[in-house]
């Protein structure tokens, strides 16, 4: 009788099993059918790009309301997801294969049906807007280790296809506008988590989400010279001391302030800081004078707040500038990820995603590099939050015509090509 009544048991388990695993297909299947048309459906609308100020006015206690927000992000995070994922069908189908890039196309494609779940669930459900709040953190964690994943896809494709300018160039084109709509996805994800979930942020109750609206610029230049210093000092035991000057066209004497993303500009300004140490410190390591101080002058005029980082560290051929801002460029040996230290430099992504988060809020970074001496690089801000709208890479005809295009001939003379036969001139 026992013996029965188990059987029985376990029947109804397997079956109970075998049931729900046909509604999963049929949810996979169901899935499939009906989510290649919603992607089409999202992508043809553009994002719509906010600034700095609305991100702000937004967020301001008195405004701030979890159902707008959320009747916001419904639809503009999968917009976003769409854009990017129909730009990412474009990539060359080797590319496409290496499985590293499928592992992070399944993490889009998973990500945007979860958020189609919300289409049309009511906000005055009591659970719809706390189930969207851990969506949000969910898809945030899953995305976590895009940029690495999509380098690693590249690695793997240069070592099994070996370099093609023309690919190069359009990986570059895709992997700028790839790593924006990044930024700016997490940028939406973090304001609506931080001013409405639980994570209060105790340390900066002046913030509004992650902006903050008196942001100290000198302070996150010395928050960073600091950080990169430590680094520096593990590496090659001395680092170059900091000077910083400040010069306020519009307060003469007063501290230097920006709305701004604090995060965004400590990323930007460690970058240049490593940067700027390991050139000084290769290049003057046996000098008896000892190590030449890298210099930040920050500058507010009508339009820009400039931060320039000045070094004496060698400085760069004007011919190689162009490609430091190529992901995959570095001079310096490929650092092992196995001992789990943070190396000072060796991914050569630092200057491009750099200027990525510049460009984010219509700003910019420059080198200005003097073979011999030294290297500027001015990272250029909007003074003014009410100009500082997001960038947004755009899916639409001519981000198409980019990746379908094949290279032409260069239309200017290249010295490096054998004399012209002039029998040949067509003109
Ligand atoms: N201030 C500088 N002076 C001299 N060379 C520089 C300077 N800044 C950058 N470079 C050169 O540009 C290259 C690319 O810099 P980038 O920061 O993008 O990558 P990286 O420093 O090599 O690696 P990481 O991704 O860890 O930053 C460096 O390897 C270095 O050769
Ligand atoms: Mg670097």
């Amino acid at each position: 009788m026992y013996f029965h009544s188990v059987l029985h048991f376990f029947k109804q388990k397997i079956s109970d099993a075998i049931a729900s695993t046909v509604a999963a297909m049929r949810i996979f299947t169901f899935l499939l059918k009906n989510v290649n048309p919603k992607i089409e459906y999202y992508s043809r609308f553009s994002p719509s790009p906010l600034s700095i100020k609305q991100f702000l006015d937004f967020g301001k206690s008195e405004n701030a309301c979890e159902k707008t927000s959320y009747m916001f992000l419904r639809k503009e995070l999968p917009v976003r997801l769409a854009n990017t994922m129909k730009e990412v069908n474009l990539l060359p189908d080797k590319l496409l294969s290496q499985p590293s890039v499928k592992l992070v196309q399944k993490w889009y494609m998973q990500s945007f049906v979860e958020l189609l779940d919300y289409e049309n669930r009511n906000p005055e459900d009591s659970h719809t807007l706390n189930d969207f709040l851990e969506l949000l953190i969910e898809i945030r964690n899953r995305h976590n280790d895009v940029v690495p994943t999509m380098a690693q896809g590249v690695i793997e494709y240069k070592e099994k296809f070996g370099f093609d300018p023309f690919i190069s160039s359009n990986v570059q084109y895709f992997l700028d506008r790839f790593y924006t709509n990044r930024i700016s996805f997490r940028m939406l994800i973090n304001q609506h988590t931080l001013l409405f979930g639980n994570d209060t942020n105790p340390a900066h109750p002046k913030h509004i989400g992650s902006i903050d609206p008196t942001c100290s610029v000198a302070e996150v230049v010395s928050d960073a010279y600091d950080t990169a210093k430590m680094l520096c000092e593990k590496y090659y035991l001395a680092a170059p001391k900091l000077k910083i000057e400040e010069f306020n066209t519009k307060a003469a004497g007063k501290p230097i302030q920006v709305v701004y993303v604090p995060s965004h500009l400590f990323h930007m300004l460690f970058e240049l800081f490593k940067n700027s140490m390991r050139a000084t410190v290769e290049l003057h390591e046996t000098s008896r004078e000892g190590l030449p101080p890298v210099k930040a002058k920050v500058t507010l005029g009508k339009e820009d707040l400039s931060i320039k980082i000045s070094d004496r560290g060698g400085g760069v051929p004007l011919r190689k500038i162009d490609r430091l801002f190529h992901y995959m460029y570095s001079t310096a040996p490929t650092p092992s990820l196995e001992h789990g230290a943070v190396p000072l430099a060796g991914f050569g992504y630092g200057l491009p995603i750099s200027r990525l988060y510049a460009r984010y809020f219509q700003g910019d970074l420059k080198l200005y590099s003097m073979e011999g001496v030294g290297t500027d690089a001015v990272i250029y801000l909007k003074a003014l939050s009410s100009e500082s709208f997001e960038r947004l890479p755009v899916f639409n005809k001519s981000a198409w015509r980019h990746y379908k295009t094949s290279a032409e001939a260069d239309d200017w003379s290249n010295p490096s090509k054998e004399p012209r036969d002039a029998s040949k001139n067509v003109l």
